[in-house]
């Protein structure tokens, strides 16, 4: 663990220790009122570390006729990943871990069910580090709480693994340098599973940017907007020891900013063409969860008199090095409806996902296309992805069939040795708004500085293209 995270885990006991103290029964305004205290926290800046290995812009690694995967964590979206990659042709799943023995017997008995030998199981709380050390498995996927994503990713690469990973991969700067030094270091793929880059909308509309409808696409928006309280609290059956809720505890900022910042930034060339240049994040108060811990476990339990440091709302708006914007926001406790925006605005036009989709062009962008406009367009840029795999995606599942789509790209890439569609960069970057939101917000909104990630590497790369399947 790194000593970034020690350091929050010690301050943590101790804000803890003063939140139930200073709370007792006082009024909510009152009792939250320092919680965006400013701290004299040093803007990171544009600090580069020295490289170590060499650049894995466009990395191309040898082609894996059958890919060899080594599933680790099993909870509520490992269980899915599990389904799912069953259902990806040239796949096995060799090995599983998990520490709840129950999440990986019941791994095993789809695997096995699907005709599949069954994999080598894992429960002990390092298992982990034995799959990765494994001479029979060629990717890591990982579906395991925040704080594994790191440490298990880089471990896999220094195993000579290629690592898939949840979102986020990295919550601390230190470790978004660490994933990129590593690959560049042991030249293997590491993709962030941003499976919303991967959503019907969100090709359709990549689509129709890179062809133009758009204009040049000057300002987007994204979030994650989803009431997750009942989620959060919950005690047996939610997330493995509430490992949501604790970093809630610990943290401000943006926690989560890559379902909505990922298509967008793809969009946008984002690492390619442009890049983060700095952001300003704020928040609101911390009100949503100890409301909700009052009304549900009552004034004097624990989780209502713990204090939280994430804000209900937080908004961050970053800037590129070519003057455009784009406008991230998160809340996962207020009672509104799921929104992740996904909104692209250009000098011909715009689209807009939620609540509804919808899309505005010149020279009549005052109104919103008509239904029968709006479904011809969205035909005709139909990503060809959807086109592809769209139907069986649906059928699969996952979020719709994104998470399938995710999958099966991911898998087609390492099979015919082609760069993947979301590299260790793009990781960086997206992943960089955790700890820099947090440093803006304890900063009174103040600019942060963004690292380049890919090392000047952005100026020359392409935009990522449409891709297809064969
Ligand atoms: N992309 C998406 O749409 C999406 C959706 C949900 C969750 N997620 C992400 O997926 C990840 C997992 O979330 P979840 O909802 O499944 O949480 P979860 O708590 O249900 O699952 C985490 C699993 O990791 C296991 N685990 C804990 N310590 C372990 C260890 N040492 N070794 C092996 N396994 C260990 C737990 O037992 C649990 O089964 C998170 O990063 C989350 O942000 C992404």
């Amino acid at each position: 663990m790194h000593s970034e995270e020690n350091n929050s885990r010690r301050k943590f006991i101790k804000l803890a220790a003063i939140g139930s103290a200073a709370l007792g029964t006082a009024p909510l305004a009152q009792a939250f009122a320092t919680n965006q205290t400013s701290e004299n926290l040093q803007n990171p800046g544009n600090k580069v570390p020295a490289r170590k290995g060499k650049s894995v812009m466009g990395l191309r690694c040898e082609p894996l006729k059958t890919v060899r995967i080594g599933l680790i964590g099993i909870g509520m979206r490992g269980s899915g990943a599990v389904g799912r990659l069953l259902q990806v042709e040239g796949v096995e799943i060799r090995a599983i871990a998990d520490v709840v023995e129950k999440n990986v017997k019941e791994a095993n008995k789809k695997i096995t069910d699907s005709g599949f030998k069954p994999a080598v199981e894992y429960t002990e709380e390092e298992g982990w580090k034995k799959i990765c050390e494994r001479d029979d498995i060629d990717l890591v996927y990982q579906c395991t709480p925040w704080l594994m994503h790191t440490p298990v990713s880089v471990y896999a690469m220094k195993h000579g693994k290629h690592a898939a990973c949840e979102v986020p991969s990295a919550v601390t700067l230190a470790e978004c340098w660490e994933l990129v030094n590593t690959a560049e270091e042991t030249q293997r793929h590491f993709m962030m599973l941003e499976n919303c880059c991967y959503d019907f909308f969100e090709m359709n509309t990549l689509n129709m940017a890179r062809n133009g409808v758009f204009g040049e696409i000057y300002h987007a928006e994204g979030a994650y907007i989803h009431d997750l309280r009942w989620l959060k609290f919950m005690k047996e059956g939610g997330y493995y020891n509430r490992w949501r809720l604790d970093f809630s505890k610990l943290h401000t900022g943006n926690p989560y900013p890559t379902h909505g910042l990922g298509p967008v930034a793809q969009v946008m060339g984002i690492n390619r063409g442009d890049r983060f240049d700095y952001l300003s994040s704020i928040s609101t108060n911390q009100i949503g969860m100890t409301l909700y811990a009052r009304e549900k476990f009552g004034a004097d339990s624990p989780d209502a008199r713990q204090s939280y440091k994430l804000g209900d709302m937080n908004t961050t708006v970053i800037r590129t090095v070519k003057g455009k914007t784009i406008m991230i926001q998160h809340d996962t406790t207020s009672p509104r409806p799921y929104n992740r925006i996904h909104c692209l605005s250009g000098t011909k036009g715009m689209a807009v996902k939620y609540p509804e989709e919808q899309i505005a062009l010149e020279p009549n962008a005052h109104e919103f296309l008509k239904k029968e406009d709006f479904e011809a367009l969205m035909k005709k840029y139909e990503h060809p992805l959807a086109t592809q795999i769209g139907a069986k995606a649906k059928k699969v599942g996952g979020h719709g069939g994104m998470d399938f789509i995710m999958d099966y790209r991911l898998i087609y890439c390492l099979r015919k040795g082609l760069p993947l569609d979301q590299d260790v960069y793009d990781a960086a970057a997206w992943c960089s708004i955790v700890p820099l939101s947090e440093k803006s917000v304890l900063n009174r909104g103040n600019s942060i500085d963004i690292p380049d990630f890919t090392r000047g590497a952005w100026e020359t790369a392409s935009p990522w293209p449409i891709v297809t399947i064969d």
